[in-house]
């Protein structure tokens, strides 16, 4: 494979640069196929539930088609989980960042904050605030992601709904993540800037 001539990017030329540019570019093309995959390993993360991770995510994302949701809505219910295993603590934010290119403000800020707006189905029956959702209670996306969590996420644990497999998502996920980054388009201007 061709490679730089650099040990340190302080002494890169310009075509060893066009070439990593030239990689990097065939790397982000792969996107898609690596979101998949790592979907399908979410079939062994967190236990405990009726349903594996990866069920969850499957039902959370038939949910959203079956209530008419947008293709940015449907990716974005399939990939929500996805920090499970690299960012446990922090898993919404993890999906965000990965979904935050190629969708429109609104669909990543229900993303990046349905692990909060989630305590609210729990948190009482841990001796936890459950209304930590409140604090954003006048933003313009806060009922976004309530609706994401009360109509798909929270509801998304039952081994007998009608859930769809990976397959039938692989053309919205090649779609949505095939997407120019952060275009004007789909990626509102809200989203370049900080909110709350
Ligand atoms: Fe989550
Ligand atoms: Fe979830």
């Amino acid at each position: 494979m061709e490679r730089v001539q650099f040990t340190a990017m302080i002494d890169g030329s310009p075509d060893d640069y066009r070439l990593l540019e030239e990689m990097e570019q065939q790397h982000v093309e792969g996107l898609p196929e690596r979101i998949l995959s790592a979907l399908t390993s979410l079939e062994n993360g967190i236990g405990g539930y009726q349903v594996t991770r990866l069920e969850h995510s499957l039902q959370t994302a038939s949910r959203a088609e079956d209530d008419g949701a947008d293709i940015e809505w449907v990716v974005a219910a399939l990939i929500h989980d996805l920090g499970d295993d690299l960012a446990p603590l922090n898993h919404a934010q993890f999906a965000a960042a990965v979904i935050r290119p190629y969708v429109r403000a609104e669909v990543t800020w229900a993303v990046e904050h349905h692990g909060l707006f989630q305590r609210f189905y729990y948190a009482h029956h841990l001796g936890q605030d459950r209304n930590g959702r409140a604090l954003y209670q006048d933003h313009p996306y806060y009922d976004a992601c309530v609706n994401f969590c009360e109509r798909w996420d929270q509801a998304s644990f039952d081994p007998s709904y009608p859930t769809r497999p990976l397959n039938h998502f692989a053309p919205k996920v090649l779609e949505v993540f095939s997407r120019p980054p952060f275009d004007a388009g789909p990626v509102a201007d809200l989203d370049s800037k900080p909110v709350c």
